[in-house]
């Protein structure tokens, strides 16, 4: 066909719920999705050939985009489960974390998980951290579009606690909640990470894992770790 026609860059389309800071969110000033998932997708890509767009959805939808092959990958810090396992491929873990419990500053009767018996808690919808909280006896659970709304309902009085992940709920604090919210108790699970694709896309899920060792071992990964997470 036409003589200028470049070869366009094939793209890769990645599922993000991307209110999750500092995995995914917007850029304030330039608009654009940042964050250590997006950056480490783009690393990815760039090892295979991809231009990376990131398509933004609510968290319970990316898996069933993925599956009806709207998106190729989900990467919105999704922790790997055998129920999520069964419906996706993930790849080998990329980031260890868990949940922790956010309260208002003031709280000093919630101390640990054991203390969100009978408890107003506020969760990100579709989340491990919403499944946890509904294990709780007695526990009030709400469930909320994004962890930002659920900080709003903590710091309005609408809820006792914040069930989330233990990096988000950290930047949140570090970012100006900890005026007026802490964090209590130690992790309630370990979790890890992984990138999921369509299980009957196994081409891209091997793709991805070798992209993963390759950064791992060229030292990308640790720059893109340090760019979020160093001090
Ligand atoms: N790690 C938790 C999970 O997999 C929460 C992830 C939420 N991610 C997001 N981008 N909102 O359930």
């Amino acid at each position: 066909q036409g003589q200028n026609q470049a070869a366009a860059p094939k793209v890769l389309k990645v599922g993000a719920e991307t209110t999750f800071p500092p995995f995914e969110f917007q850029d304030e000033k330039t608009k654009e999705y940042t964050g250590f998932d997006v950056d480490l997708m783009k690393a990815i890509g760039k090892q295979l050939g991809y231009e990376v767009q990131i398509a933004s959805m609510g968290f319970d939808a990316l898996i069933p985009a993925l599956e009806a092959g709207q998106i190729d990958v989900i990467a919105s810090a999704m922790t790997i489960t055998d129920e999520r396992a069964k419906k996706v491929n993930f790849s080998k873990p990329y980031y260890k974390s868990g949940l922790t419990i956010v309260v208002k500053a003031d709280n000093n009767t919630i101390k640990s998980f054991k203390d969100l018996e009978g408890k107003r808690i506020a969760v990100q919808i579709g989340t491990t951290g919403a499944e946890e909280a509904k294990k709780i006896k007695d526990a009030k659970v709400r469930e909320f579009n994004s962890a930002s709304e659920a900080y709003m309902e903590l710091k309005a009085g609408g809820v006792d606690a914040v069930v989330n992940d233990k990096p988000v709920n950290d930047y949140y604090l570090a970012q100006g909640g900890a005026k007026d919210a802490k964090t209590v108790g130690d992790i309630l699970q370990a979790e890890e990470y992984g990138i999921a694709t369509a299980k009957k896309n196994t081409e891209l899920a091997n793709k991805i894992n070798q992209a993963l060792d390759e950064l791992k071992k060229n030292g990308e990964y640790d720059k893109i770790y340090q760019k979020w997470f160093g001090q």
